[in-house]
């Protein structure tokens, strides 16, 4: 039997993942929105793609929830994007009242799915997520890492003008303004890129990361990035339903992890079928651990305001 993904929310970051899970016939999807209508015309499209594609998946759409029952994983994206001028924490009070309904009814029809979550603001949403849901760790995680470090790695092989699949790169820390993008951790073809890109163009391609989803906001004005940050959720679920042991930054909830206890932050996480696998711990540098530190607070004092 096929895996099932539902995503909730068919917006564009919704759209786009079910338009990659399908491409990459990943497993069958649904897609569930509010909006009447929405989720099964971009579902029946896609379907109808499937032919040319050569996949075979099928792809549904609806506003109840019940078509979403018994999922493997399911992808919240959920809640309003940004506008030019508004940071991810603008979204706070109105993404965790949508985030906390939509968990609920996702969780009564999926009881064992994998949830993963890309709500902004993404740590405090998937903090919020996860006090709803009532999952264990495991099977409740955030998708952030991947996304800011996809971005470090473009902004990296256009500069050294090489193929993107040289370089890896890590982000780590909430997915905000203080995220801490690794530069020792990032390399091409195993090479350190502070022995390839002088120490102030570095800085400011780390700076470019941390603007990364702020420069297209500004572009596309009515809303925010979309093919990257489904690309991302993608390969989190590429890695689960393959049962991968993929280690990719994700926010997950750490218990005393990097000295953090009872948040979510970006760290290195191994996925794999039972979701969150392990958190990989390495030795951070006095100023990278506080730059974490700095993150973790931001991430917490944002669950104060919304209680979770
Ligand atoms: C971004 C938003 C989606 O980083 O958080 O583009």
């Amino acid at each position: 039997m096929r895996k099932k993904v539902s995503i909730v929310g068919a917006g564009n970051v919704g759209a786009t993942a079910a338009h990659w899970i399908a491409a990459k016939e990943l497993a069958d999807v649904v897609l569930v929105d509010v909006v009447e209508g929405v989720p099964q015309g971009k579902a029946l499209d896609l379907l109808e793609a499937m032919p040319i594609a050569g996949c075979d998946v099928h792809v549904g759409g609806a506003n109840d929830y019940a078509a979403t029952a018994n999922s493997d994983i399911v992808i919240i994206t959920a809640g309003i994007p940004r506008k030019p001028g508004m940071s991810r924490d603008d979204l706070l009070q109105t993404n965790f009242k949508i985030m906390s309904d939509v968990v609920q009814k996702v969780v009564a029809q999926s009881p064992e799915s994998i949830l993963i979550i890309v709500s902004n603001p993404l740590d405090a949403m998937a903090q919020a997520a996860y006090r709803q849901a009532g999952f264990n760790r495991e099977r409740v995680i955030g998708m952030a890492g991947v996304l800011d470090s996809a971005r470090f790695r473009a902004f990296i092989a256009q500069e050294l003008n090489v193929s993107v699949e040289n370089v890896t790169a890590f982000v780590l820390g909430g997915h905000g303004d203080t995220m801490v993008p690794l530069a020792r951790y990032s390399t091409v073809a195993g090479i350190p890129i502070t022995e390839l890109i002088a120490p102030a163009r570095l800085e400011e391609l780390v700076q470019r990361t941390r603007d990364g989803g702020a420069e297209i906001v500004k572009y596309l004005k009515t809303g925010s990035a979309y093919y990257a940050p489904s690309a991302a959720a993608v390969e989190m679920v590429e890695a689960i339903l393959k049962d991968k042991k993929k280690i990719l930054p994700c926010a997950a909830y750490l218990q005393g992890e990097y000295g953090i206890d009872g948040y979510f932050i970006g760290v290195p996480c191994k996925l794999g079928a039972a979701g969150l696998e392990q958190i990989v711990e390495i030795k951070l540098t006095p100023e990278e651990e506080a730059g974490i530190k700095k993150s973790a607070a931001a991430v917490k004092e944002l669950c104060a305001v919304i209680g979770v």
